[in-house]
């Protein structure tokens, strides 16, 4: 079992390098499915929930050729098989998306039932609910979504609650349905325009994503493109809180900093100086950080996927703060574990009131999700002491190369596989 281990109390400095958007890059590669020429996808973020992806989609029968790590061209002409089960596949959230792919392209999809992490409960009922709309019928049964329709008919659907992953499906089914197809209420997520300007690339007909209604005019055939994904939001964002939470001062480069808002806006509250470039922001620390309120909210409020990062900062911020989870119910499952490291917090229903300390104490942790595990690593790099952060394959699945990218900022950081590994780190930092 691999794990973080860290030492303390280095404070990050210098520049930083963001790969392309994970969620972005998972529906990307779903949609490339829907043409029978080849798709060229770069800025390909190197990362597990990818990987896993990709091999699904190569035993759809798709040719898969990925070119390097951040590069990769599909093919779904070879696609013979609309099933995807596998012990991997199950693991990732969004292999939700090879529905609305696969029923948009074949109107024929069967995928084994989303999981993710444990974040709290994640229904489909909106992708389910949008498919139907358009005439598929969808059966849950034996762990498998199976959705089948004669011909997709574009339909107008309004979302109850706003979702990510249900917009970016209902569009990609659309995208190929017959007619047009309006989804109100729709969520305005910067993956959401990428999604829908890589599918336009290939031919589709999407408008007013980034707004709350958008507008899909099917289109009989998709074609070719070569697309570049957009920056990770949330992994620029996890830098500038590290940045902040250890007095550092680190330029976050090849972002946009327009989706970098909400992080800025409450790291400035924090007491962070923050410059903004064309295509970087960098983060100034203060000596110490003010508390301050966040809420999460779906794009533009502040991302939940930012959530356990912020709190770490406030956790070690002066005064007191509250964090209000408002998207997923379970995303305090990190506070037992800072409560370790010293952090005085306490949750109350979806509110977590954070009394700053002056520090946190190295301990060993447990990686509870993919941003609570790099929350975590943070709080270990603001900390006195050693930390080690078991788990850490669900850091992985978001973020590539995280301790390689922390030790050029100055971080001492390292990746163990054995306890032996990890005695020869302590004795070598100590
Ligand atoms: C996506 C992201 C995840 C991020 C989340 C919110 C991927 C692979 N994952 O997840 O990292 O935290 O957006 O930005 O891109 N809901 C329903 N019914 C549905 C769908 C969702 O009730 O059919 C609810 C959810 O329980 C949640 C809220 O809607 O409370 C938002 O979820 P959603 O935006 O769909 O998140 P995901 O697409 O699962």
């Amino acid at each position: 079992m691999e794990q973080y281990v860290i030492k303390g109390g280095h404070t990050l400095h210098g520049e930083v390098e963001i790969g392309g958007a994970k969620n972005a890059a998972l529906a990307i590669l779903a949609a490339a499915t829907m043409t029978d020429e080849t798709v060229t996808i770069e800025n390909l973020p190197d990362v597990r929930d990818i990987n896993v992806l990709l091999q699904a989609i190569e035993e759809l029968g798709a040719k898969v050729n990925r070119m390097s790590p951040h590069k990769v061209s599909i093919n779904g002409s070879f696609i013979r098989s609309y099933c995807v089960d596998n012990e991997f596949i199950r693991k990732i959230r969004a292999s939700y998306y090879l529905i609305g792919a696969l029923l948009g392209k074949y109107n024929n999809a069967e995928v084994a039932l989303p999981g993710g992490c444990d974040i709290g409960s994640r229904p489909i009922d909106l992708h389910i609910k949008g498919f139907k709309a358009m005439g598929a019928e969808v059966e849950i049964a034996h762990g498998l979504v199976a959705a089948k329709a004669e011909k997709l008919k574009g339909t107008h659907i309004y979302l109850d609650k706003v979702s990510v992953g249900a917009t970016i499906n209902i569009m990609m089914a659309a995208a190929m349905a017959e007619g047009k197809t309006v989804i109100e209420n729709a969520a305005k997520e910067p993956h959401i325009v990428d999604v829908a300007n890589f599918l336009n690339s290939m031919g589709a007909n999407i408008r007013g994503a980034g707004t709350d209604v958008i507008r899909i005019v099917g289109v009989s055939k998709l074609h070719s493109t070569e697309y570049a994904v957009i920056p990770d939001q949330i992994e620029a964002g996890t830098f500038m809180c590290a940045a902040a939470a250890t007095g550092g001062d680190v330029l976050v480069k090849n972002v946009i900093p327009k989706h970098l808002e909400a992080t800025s806006a409450k790291l400035i509250e924090a007491g962070c100086k923050i410059e903004e470039y064309d295509d970087a922001v960098r983060v100034i620390a203060p000596k110490r950080l003010t508390h301050t309120q966040v809420t999460t909210l779906p794009y533009p409020g502040f991302p939940t996927d930012m959530q356990p990062q912020m709190a770490v900062v406030l956790g070690i911020a002066e005064g007191t703060s509250t964090v209000t989870e408002s998207i997923f119910e379970n995303r305090f499952k990190y506070v037992d574990e800072l409560t370790r490291m010293g952090a005085t917090i306490k949750v109350e229903g979806n509110v977590a009131i954070i009394s700053g300390i002056k520090k946190y104490t190295g301990a060993r942790v447990n990686a509870p999700d993919l941003r609570a595990g790099a929350a975590l690593v943070i709080a270990g790099l603001a900390g006195e002491g050693i930390t080690v952060v078991d788990d850490i394959h669900y850091v992985e699945r978001g973020y590539e190369h995280l301790e390689e990218k922390l030790r050029k900022l100055g971080a001492v950081i390292d990746k163990v596989s054995s306890e032996k590994e990890l005695h020869k780190f302590i004795l070598k930092v100590s």
